[in-house]
């Protein structure tokens, strides 16, 4: 049964949370907030659109996005793709930094530290998901940072109250983008995988080492993959998108599979 939708927890920007987002602390390669005509912002346009399609297509809700370990790039494409789906001004879109160990979203939006967080809400049921999101309206984003770090969150992510809340945010937002743990150095992100309806996942390229990307698409229910992103390919040279030097781009790439 379709279970009644729900308005976003905060419609209105909240004063503290307005005046502490400076553009110039907002990270410079978040193309999708701060450069979105950019041909960089196009790339996060086309993975937009595939998790768009596979939104109308196979209900995809929760996205969760990943990588075989550190510094592939995450966090950057989780902020990028949930700021690509903001683009669109009817959608809801609700980003989770649910990267326990390495919180990292409230920094690269140069969010203060708001009274509640995830952990806080993981922790505390009395902490309801309205109380934790902060609603960013120049981007039509609504955030929820991490809190933390937690140095061993297994228990809290096998939690039923993780469910519930994730249940509560399929309620009142489109699209749930996750800026998960990476899936090889710890269980973390294993541990999502009931709750989520898809895996994106990043690699690093030139970076990310082969067999790390080979255990990872081996751990990821092939159900649950809904494609890859190549981050920091070079472009080549188009005279079509006037791009005047080669520029790293992220790449998508749907899903192979084995026959
Ligand atoms: N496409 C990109 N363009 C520019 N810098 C990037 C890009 N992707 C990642 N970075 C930089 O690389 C570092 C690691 O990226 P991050 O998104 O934090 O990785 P992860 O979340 O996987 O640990 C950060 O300093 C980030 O600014
Ligand atoms: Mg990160």
């Amino acid at each position: 049964m379709m279970e009644p939708r729900l308005p976003p927890p905060a419609l209105a920007p909240r004063p503290a949370v307005a005046a502490s987002l400076r553009s110039a602390s907002v990270e410079l390669h978040l193309v999708s907030l701060l450069e979105p005509a950019s041909f960089e912002a196009e790339e996060y346009r086309v993975l937009r659109h595939a998790v768009e399609t596979l939104h109308k297509d196979a209900h995809l809700q929760i996205v969760s996005v990943t990588s075989p370990g550190m510094g592939d790039g995450k966090t950057t494409t989780a902020i990028n793709l949930a700021g690509a789906l903001a683009q669109s001004t009817d959608a809801r879109v609700l980003l989770v930094d649910i990267d326990l160990r390495r919180p990292a979203v409230a920094r690269h939006l140069g969010l203060a530290h708001s009274k509640r967080c995830l952990l806080d809400a993981l922790l505390d049921p009395g902490v309801k998901l309205e109380d934790t999101v902060e609603h960013i309206a120049r981007f039509n984003l609504s955030v929820l940072p991490a809190g933390g770090p937690e140095a061993v969150p297994y228990e809290i992510l096998t939690s039923p109250r993780l469910e519930e809340l994730l249940n509560e945010a399929r309620r009142r937002y489109d699209f749930v983008v996750l800026d998960a743990p990476p899936f090889v150095p710890v269980p973390d992100c294993r541990l999502l995988t009931k709750c989520v309806d898809g895996f994106v996942v990043v690699v690093a390229t030139h970076r990310t080492p082969r067999g790390m990307l080979a255990e990872t698409l081996n751990l990821i229910d092939p159900a649950k993959l809904a494609g890859l992103v190549f981050n920091g390919d070079v472009a080549p040279r188009s005279s079509y998108y006037r791009v005047a030097e080669p520029t790293p781009v992220a790449r998508w790439r749907r899903p192979w599979r084995s026959p």
